[in-house]
């Protein structure tokens, strides 16, 4: 099959609230990189734009480093258009702090609360922008899991989603292996019970392939 553009985002974002202190999440990037080290073992072009992490990139690949969910967006902005599918699987902030203090926020002026505001939804802008891309979202939810991810599969327009569930006991970040919901737009649901996350990259790319063959061959 012809090599796909894949723009993948991985990891978490960091939005600073002064000089030395962020709101983040818990992401590790380690899903994002292994679909990445997936799809480029089968000959795909990718892009990926990484949060914060502690992994090595594979070789090979145009790697975009960012640090905020607003350069997430910039760079998305920049490189979507010569994808062929994008796959969110950053963790990006949903909000972050309204002001970002200049100089390091002292104990003596303990801060009473912190005003934040949401951050630009991407992977909403992109729904909206996807022409015939493929396009790819993920969640992870404490309750509710099939029915939040599918009215974000919805919302959000997307062609596929990946859906974590964490809470009592279940920790998906990191290297572990977990269970996941894949859900495409008929709502057609396929559970991944305990498996690793190079099993999800590959079950997840044949999926991708296979849409992407149909909407360019129809
Ligand atoms: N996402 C994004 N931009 C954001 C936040 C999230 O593009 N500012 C993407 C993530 O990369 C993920 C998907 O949206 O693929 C779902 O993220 P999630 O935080 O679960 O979605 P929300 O719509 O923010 O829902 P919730 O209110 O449950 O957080």
């Amino acid at each position: 099959m012809k090599p796909l553009n894949l723009l993948i985002t991985a990891g978490p974002t960091r939005e600073p609230i002064d000089p030395v202190r962020f709101i983040s999440n818990n992401s590790t990037g380690f899903m994002g990189y292994t679909i990445a080290q997936t799809a480029k073992k089968r000959g795909h072009k990718i892009t990926l734009i990484s949060g914060p992490c502690s992994l090595s990139a594979p070789s090979g690949i145009n790697l975009i480093n960012i640090l905020t969910a607003a350069e997430m967006f910039n760079a998305v902005k920049k490189e979507y258009i010569a994808s062929d599918c994008i796959i969110m699987s950053a963790a990006v902030a949903d909000f972050r702090p309204a002001e970002i203090k200049r100089t390091k926020i002292k104990r003596s002026n303990m801060l009473q609360n912190i005003r934040v505001v949401n951050t630009q939804d991407i992977l909403f802008w992109l729904g909206k922008r996807k022409m015939n891309r493929v396009l790819i979202g993920f969640c992870m939810e404490t309750s509710n899991l099939e029915q939040a991810a599918k009215k974000k599969l919805k919302e959000k327009n997307l062609d596929l989603i990946v859906a974590n569930k964490i809470g009592s006991g279940v920790v998906p970040f990191g290297q572990g292996k977990t269970s996941v919901l894949i859900i495409d737009s008929s709502n057609n649901v396929v559970e991944l019970k305990y498996a690793d996350k190079g099993n999800i990259a590959l079950k997840l790319l044949d999926k991708i392939e296979l849409l992407w063959y149909k909407k360019r061959n129809l």
